[in-house]
């Protein structure tokens, strides 16, 4: 089916408010177009680029994107170098079109590991976009959930020693702690490339995601298909913990 067909049988009463999406499969992208892996990274950047114009054009609220984990350091020098280099680019490319689309971006993970000049140029041309009030676009770029969830602790601990924090610790406050507070959780959570594992994503907000497995490559997944994964979402009953009656 055509796409803006696909978007016509959305519905609108059941709209994801956050989708999160863990971009795998570059690399055999790569191999199975003989190619080097650094090539399926820079293809998957153009996927990005129509992903995020097609949550524009839908009106979702929040997306997240899995760039780069902290575990990720462990590929090649080569590998990671390149990697780096182009996320950044990719955001300094794109950042003139994403103001004009009312996209507001953020990059969330860690900033250890990571060059303080980095840190600075992101900073820097994420913050142009701040006061858009469209689309919530996250980079999660060295981002581990257990590193953000020790992070989150480390800082509670802090608050707690300065007198901040008096109250006990529950899941409210926990939350917002994280790099992601004040954001929902995800609803539903795309993994391309035929991988059904979190590898360290969002652990504590996906609590109650539903999930949404492809073997579709990053490289080739298309916005039709987001559209039909969106659409099995909302036929989807969640029950969290209740027997589902409302
Ligand atoms: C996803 O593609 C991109 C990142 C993890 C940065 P991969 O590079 O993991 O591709 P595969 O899994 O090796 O195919
Ligand atoms: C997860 O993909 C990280 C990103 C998509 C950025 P990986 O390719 O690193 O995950 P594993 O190693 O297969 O679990
Ligand atoms: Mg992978």
């Amino acid at each position: 089916m055509e796409y803006k067909q696909l978007i016509h049988k959305l519905d609108k009463e059941r709209m994801p408010k956050h989708i999160a999406i863990i971009m795998d499969g570059n690399g055999r992208w790569a191999d199975l177009h003989k190619t080097k892996r650094v090539n399926g990274h820079k293809e998957g950047v153009k996927t990005v680029r129509s992903i995020v114009e097609t949550a524009v054009e839908i009106g979702l609220p929040y997306l997240t994107v899995y760039a780069f984990s902290t575990e990720n350091w462990r590929r090649s020098n080569t590998e990671v170098s390149y990697l780096l280099k182009l996320i950044v680019d990719s955001l300094v490319k794109e950042i003139d079109e994403l103001i004009k689309n009312n996209v507001n971006i953020r990059f969330i993970g860690s900033k250890e590991e990571l060059a303080k000049n980095y840190h600075k140029k992101v900073l820097e041309t994420c913050q142009k976009s701040w006061i858009n009030t469209g689309l919530h676009l996250n980079v999660a770029m060295n981002y581990g959930g257990r590193r953000e969830l020790v992070d989150a602790f480390n800082l509670i601990i802090e608050d707690i020693q300065s007198g901040k924090i008096t109250s006990k610790i529950d899941d409210e406050l926990l939350s917002n702690y994280l790099y992601t507070a004040k954001m929902p959780d995800p609803d539903l959570i795309i993994r391309t490339s035929g991988e059904e594992r979190l590898s360290n994503f969002l652990i504590w907000q996906s609590a109650y995601s539903e999930f949404w497995f492809t073997k579709t490559m990053w490289p080739d997944f298309s916005r039709e298909e987001f559209i039909r994964s969106i659409l099995d979402f909302q036929n989807r009953k969640r029950r969290y913990g209740s027997r589902g009656e409302n």
